[in-house]
């Protein structure tokens, strides 16, 4: 019903994942996590209407935001949450940051799982912690925690935090209870609080369901999410920090309000509201459409020496490429696909590649193409 095939052009000087790269005039960019689909109708017609209005003035979020919100928690994940639980900042990165700055002191150890999207580190490094690295270990063809090293290193560094990713970017895990819960009391056992990166919560595949961290956590974490990736909206710009801890939410807050960051823009407001009061059906679908994306990728991956790490979640997908020596750079200069390095999820990744396969399927067989013709 929703259309996923038209290619839609957005190459506009200001667009990240449209950069231009000089001498290159056809390129296939697979790399910065947002996708090649127009976001919901409904989406689009609420930005609209409000873009018409012609006035930008302050703007706050009410009570039908915090319903919007409260309602697409409750249905997709059986998750009660109310208002008061419910702080909205531009942006999961910055909440990442403010927690670290609230949570901890300087010098103090978080820990992040490497591979992991690359702001973790920096946001760790930026805030002047101390980082203690643990590394996701590949079993059967997936990523797994070795929770006795997890503990043993939390121990070692007295570490006071972690920032956890759930669902994974750049391994695409839909951790299991089982594995939550494990995550849970280790952090609970030694006093270490969760700052959980639930972005990609939406965007679970295959029959995969996420849990929240704080259904198995409580009040010992906060819930980072936001509707950007679900819904094509990264630019917009908003999140929703969610926790039971309200000391904590308060903390958070202040530390927003402090450096100026007063809730979402008007557009942030429209576009949220709108995407999590009618979104679901084209998520519906949008899920779909991404998992016939990784089917094509995984047939055409088939006996090439690159190696694909089936995900349970997101439309990243993370390959290892040991077979071909610094593919990212070939990839770019001869074939003009443009991929992420392995190296920007941590020094563990440098020998993969992640793909990003949000875009319309005749996209992606191009891009196939062209892989497989360098290889
Ligand atoms: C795990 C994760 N967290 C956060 C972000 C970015 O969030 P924001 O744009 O809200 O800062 C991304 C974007 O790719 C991501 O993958």
């Amino acid at each position: 019903m929703y259309d996923f095939d038209s290619i839609v052009n957005r190459n506009t000087p200001d667009d990240i994942k449209y950069e231009q790269i000089k001498g290159i005039n056809d390129l296939i960019p697979m790399w910065v996590a947002d996708m090649d689909f127009k976001s919901p109708p409904e989406v689009i017609d609420e930005l609209v209407r409000v873009a018409s209005n012609g006035i930008y003035g302050y703007s706050e979020a009410d009570k039908s935001y915090d319903e919007a919100v409260i309602n697409w928690f409750g249905k997709r994940f059986d998750w009660n949450v109310t208002s008061d639980q419910i702080i909205k900042l531009p942006g999961v990165v910055l909440a990442i940051s403010y927690a670290i700055r609230v949570l901890t002191n300087e010098n103090d150890h978080v820990m992040i799982f490497e591979p992991v999207y690359g702001p973790f580190r920096r946001c760790v490094e930026g805030n002047d912690r101390k980082l203690t690295v643990e590394e996701l270990k590949i079993v059967n063809g997936h990523f797994e925690i070795n929770f006795e090293e997890m503990e043993r290193k939390i121990i070692e560094d007295n570490v006071k935090l972690l920032i956890w990713c759930s669902p994974h970017n750049p391994g695409g895990r839909v951790w299991s209870e089982k594995e939550l819960r494990s995550v849970s009391d280790i952090c609970k056992k030694h006093g270490v609080f969760i700052v959980s990166d639930e972005i990609h919560a939406d965007l679970t595949l295959y029959g995969k369901k996420h849990i929240p961290m704080a259904k198995i956590a409580g009040d010992d974490c906060v819930v980072l999410t936001a509707p950007t990736k679900t819904f094509n909206i990264a630019g917009i710009q908003a999140a929703n920090i969610i926790s039971g801890n309200r000391a904590v939410l308060r903390r958070i807050d202040r530390e927003a309000v402090t450096t100026g960051a007063f809730g979402l823009n008007k557009m942030g407001i429209a576009a949220t509201r709108a995407a999590y009061i009618y979104g679901e059906p084209w998520l519906n679908e949008l899920l779909s459409y991404i998992e016939g994306n990784i089917d094509l990728l995984r047939e055409e991956l088939k006996d090439t020496g690159l190696v694909m790490m089936e995900p349970e979640g997101t439309y990243l997908v993370w390959i290892d490429a040991s077979a071909y020596p610094d593919l990212a750079e070939r990839l770019l200069k001869e074939a003009h696909v443009r991929v992420s390095e392995g190296s920007f999820f941590g020094s563990c990744g440098n020998n993969f590649i992640r793909l990003n396969v949000a875009c319309p399927r005749s996209i992606l067989k191009e891009a196939l193409q062209r892989i497989r013709a360098i290889l």
